[in-house]
C-alpha cells in the first residue's frame, strides 16, 4: 500500500509550525529510516499517517485513503504505530491481553486473533512473558510488548517511533531483526531513529528531517555521505562512513563490510 503525503503543512495549536510543505511519496514494501534533530518534525510527519494528527494544509494519503475522511479507528486497519513511549500505548493486565487488543479491535476472527498473537510473541521473543503484567517487565521488554502490540495488527504499513532508544544490544539486534522480518512479508516499514548506525544497516531509503521539512530523502548510501547536509541537522554520519571519506574512498560506506570490499578493491586497484 502506497503512502503518498503531498505538501504537508502542520501547525500546533500553540502555534508552533512543526511541518513546513512536506512532500513524500513511500511505495509498497519499502523500507524507510526518518532521523533529523529533536524538534525536527519526525513524530509529527508520522502521526499523519494514522490520523492522529490531520494537516492544516496539503493532504496525507494511505492507499487510496485520505486521511482526512476516515477515524483513527479506520485507518488503524492500514497503519501500526508504536510510540516514542511505550507507556503511551500500554493499558492491559497481561503481555498477551495488550498484544491481542489490537487485533480483537480490528474485529478479526478469533483464531486469526490467536495466530497473530503467537506469531507476534515468537518475533518479539515474549513466550514466556506472556502472562505478565506490562509494567512488571523491564523498560526494555516493555518496548517489546508495545512493538508485538503492533505486529499482531497485521497492518501493510508498519510505524517505529524511536524503537532503539535506550535498548541494549540485544533488544537493538531483535528489533532489526523484526524489520528484516516484515520486509520479506511485503510490509512497508517506516522508522524514526537517532541512531546512526542503525539506521546505516537496517534500512535502504533514508529520509533526513530538518525544520519541518525534508532536508535528503534518497538510498543510504546516497544521504548518509552528505556529512554537510546533515550537520545542518545535527547527525553524524556513522564512523565507518566518515572513516571511508577522509581515506578518500571513492565510494560511500555505510557498513563495516562496504568498507572492507571497498577498502580491498582501492588495495587490489
Ligand atoms: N503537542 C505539541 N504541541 C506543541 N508543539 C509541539 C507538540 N509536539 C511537538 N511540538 C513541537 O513541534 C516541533 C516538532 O516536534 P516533533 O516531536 O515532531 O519532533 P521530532 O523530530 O519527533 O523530535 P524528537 O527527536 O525530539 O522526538 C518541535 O518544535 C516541538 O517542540
Ligand atoms: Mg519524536
Amino acid at each position: 500500500m502506497n503512502i503518498q503525503i503531498e505538501n504537508l503543512t502542520f501547525r500546533y495549536p500553540n502555534g508552533v509550525l512543526a511541518l513546513r510543505g512536506v512532500s513524500l511519496h513511500i511505495a509498497s514494501g519499502e523500507l524507510v529510516a526518518i532521523i533529523g534533530q529533536n524538534g525536527a518534525g519526525k513524530t509529527t510527519l508520522v502521526k499523519h499517517l494514522n490520523g492522529l494528527l490531520l494537516p492544516s494544509q496539503g493532504r496525507v494519503l494511505i492507499g487510496d485513503w485520505d486521511t482526512r475522511q476516515y477515524s483513527v479507528a479506520k485507518l488503524a486497519q492500514r497503519v501500526g504505530y508504536v510510540f516514542q513511549n511505550p507507556d503511551e500505548q500500554l493499558f492491559t493486565k497481561t503481555v498477551a491481553d495488550e498484544i491481542a487488543f489490537g487485533p480483537r479491535n480490528l474485529g478479526y476472527p478469533k483464531e486469526r486473533i490467536e495466530t497473530l498473537v503467537e506469531d507476534a510473541l515468537h518475533l518479539t521473543h515474549l513466550e514466556t512473558m506472556r502472562s505478565m503484567n506490562p509494567y512488571d517487565l523491564s523498560p526494555t521488554w516493555r518496548k517489546m510488548v508495545a512493538v508485538a502490540s503492533i505486529l499482531a495488527m497485521d497492518t501493510p504499513i508498519l510505524v517505529f517511533d524511536e524503537p532503539t532508544t535506550g535498548q541494549d544490544a540485544a533488544s537493538v539486534a531483535r528489533l532489526a531483526s523484526i524489520i528484516a522480518e516484515l520486509r520479506r512479508r511485503g510490509k512497508t516499514v517506516l522508522t524514526i531513529t537517532h541512531d546512526i548506525d542503525f539506521c546505516a544497516e537496517n534500512f535502504e531509503r533514508v529520509i533526513v528531517m530538518g525544520g519541518g521539512q525534508v532536508l535528503l530523502d534518497g538510498t543510504a548510501k546516497d544521504v548518509l555521505g552528505q556529512e554537510e547536509i546533515l550537520a545542518q541537522t545535527y547527525v553524524d554520519p556513522p564512523q565507518i562512513t566518515r572513516l571511508g571519506l577522509r581515506l578518500g574512498l571513492t565510494e560511500v560506506v555505510c557498513t563495516p563490510q562496504e568498507f572492507l570490499d571497498a577498502f580491498e578493491r582501492r588495495c587490489s586497484a
